[in-house]
């Protein structure tokens, strides 16, 4: 039977990944959801008009296929610290945090003072390099054990950049990745190669967490390179083993292919990332979000040797261009989020907190249909019909969207702010009061609607 409201686009659609959703109702989450609507509907009534008034201009009212959601998306006044105020007089506490980019939230007293600065003193678009780029790149090389790193302007142009660079210095083309694998805009894995991806025909696909099978996708002759998420972030928060990423690191090194790793949601994992904690030291990885200071920001460095396949004094190097990789506001707001505010304690702190959260979440989700997955303060909540506490690749689960949807809004009604697929990225500060409140509503939620979620 077909789930209630399954979504227009699924939530991978969302991201511009296609999938085959699979879809199923019952009668009672039917109304449920159906009544979650009615009141989101009554509720939003000025988020209705900006978006009937967006689809003028903007095909489906939007510019970013994430921010969609049916009947129409919650429009956002302006947000200060750990929270955002929609433009129907809603407060919200954010747990959205900009899919990782937001980390020190909207209003950050060092980043404005940043940022006004940097408008003041230095200006914008200056078209030449300037001194604050090599001291954000000394950072970012010293926090994160590069040889070398080069700055863009997202995480999909870091991974895009890295892979013509590992192409170019191997001299071959194909690369490894991992279904439920999200590497930006047009890198997607859902299920095979999204419609608008890129080199079609140059991946090979393995399944997430699959030691031996990726072990035998990777010790090929034609390899270039091993690209993963040492979590994946958008694919749910599910965690790669410490066994797999090891292996994948090995058997790329066995056939001299390079070993990248998509850090862009994960850095912020620990003091020097995911890769820190796991003990990982791949060739090339890849970053973005909140190194930017909150501005839009990619990066790609490690071994010295591939990157200098970067360097324009020699006669064969690769072009990476790019107006704004080298922006004042984004190279200072940068620099003062990661020297002043994300120190390697605050980060392994904020951490703690964040597995402190989901425990307290997975107790009150235990023995229900409900499950939380994640690492630090990067989580996911999952709905399925069997309450999947340990999901190891995304085969292994089958999300109950109508649920999904229901949570989502009745979420909003407690005033806070989610992703529709689930992904919970906290922001710096946000209050214990705050944390503890959401895990109260959400086993509000699960006795509110028992009938629905019980196993
Ligand atoms: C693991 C990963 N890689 C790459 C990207 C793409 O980053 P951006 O949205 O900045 O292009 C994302 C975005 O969420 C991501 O989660």
């Amino acid at each position: 039977m077909p789930k209630a409201n399954s979504p227009p686009t699924s939530p991978v659609a969302e991201l511009g990944l296609t999938v085959k959703s699979q879809v199923k109702t019952s009668s009672g989450l039917s109304a449920a959801v159906e009544a979650a609507k009615q009141r989101f509907v009554e509720r939003n009534p000025a988020s209705a008009k900006f978006f009937e008034d967006a689809t003028e201009y903007l095909p489906g009212g939007n510019t970013r296929t994430l921010l969609y959601s049916a009947p129409f998306p919650i429009c956002m006044k302006k947000g200060e610290n750990y929270q955002v105020f929609d433009e129907d007089g809603h407060t919200y506490t954010d747990f959205v945090g900009e899919l990782t980019a937001a980390l020190y939230g909207h209003s950050h007293p060092l980043i404005k003072e940043s940022l006004i600065n940097t408008i003041n003193t230095v200006g914008l678009n200056l078209g030449a390099t300037i001194a604050q780029e090599a001291k954000h790149a000394k950072l970012i090389c010293e926090r994160f054990n590069l040889s070398k790193v080069r700055f863009c302007n997202s995480g999909t142009e870091a991974n895009l950049h890295a892979l013509a660079g590992v192409r170019h210095f191997t001299g071959k083309r194909k690369v490894v990745v991992f279904s439920g694998g999200y590497h930006g805009a047009v890198l997607g894995f859902w299920d095979g190669v999204q419609e608008n991806g890129v080199d079609k025909h140059e991946w090979v696909i393995g399944k997430y967490n699959d030691v031996e099978g990726a072990k035998k996708l990777i010790e090929q002759d034609d390899i270039a390179a091993v690209l993963v998420e040492g979590m994946q972030g958008a694919g749910g928060c599910i965690l790669g083993t410490n066994e797999f990423l090891l292996q994948l690191q090995e058997s790329a090194r066995k056939v001299g292919a390079c070993f990248i790793l998509d850090e862009v949601m994960t850095s912020r994992l620990g003091p020097s990332g995911l890769q820190g904690i796991e003990g990982l030291s791949p060739d090339i990885t890849t970053f973005g979000k909140y190194l930017g200071g909150g501005l839009a920001f990619g990066a790609f460095g490690g071994r010295a040797d591939i990157m200098a396949v970067y360097d324009p004094r020699s006669p064969n190097s690769l072009a990476h261009s790019g107006t704004f990789n080298n922006n004042t506001l984004a190279m200072n707001a940068g620099f003062v989020g990661l020297s002043e505010i994300w120190k390697p304690d605050v980060a392994v702190e904020f951490n703690k907190i964040g597995d402190a959260f989901r425990a307290s979440l997975q107790e009150v989700t235990n023995s229900t249909k409900m499950s939380v997955t994640g690492r630090g303060a990067l989580n996911a909540i999952h709905f399925s019909d069997n309450g999947l506490t340990k999901i190891s690749c995304r085969e292994d689960i089958d999300e109950d969207w109508g649920l999904k949807d229901l949570f989502y809004m009745e979420m909003m009604e407690d005033g806070f702010w989610i992703t529709r697929r689930g992904s919970i990225a906290m922001i710096l500060d946000t209050p214990q009061s705050e944390l503890d409140r959401f895990v109260d509503c959400v086993g509000k939620f699960l006795e509110r609607h028992k009938s629905l979620v019980s196993l």
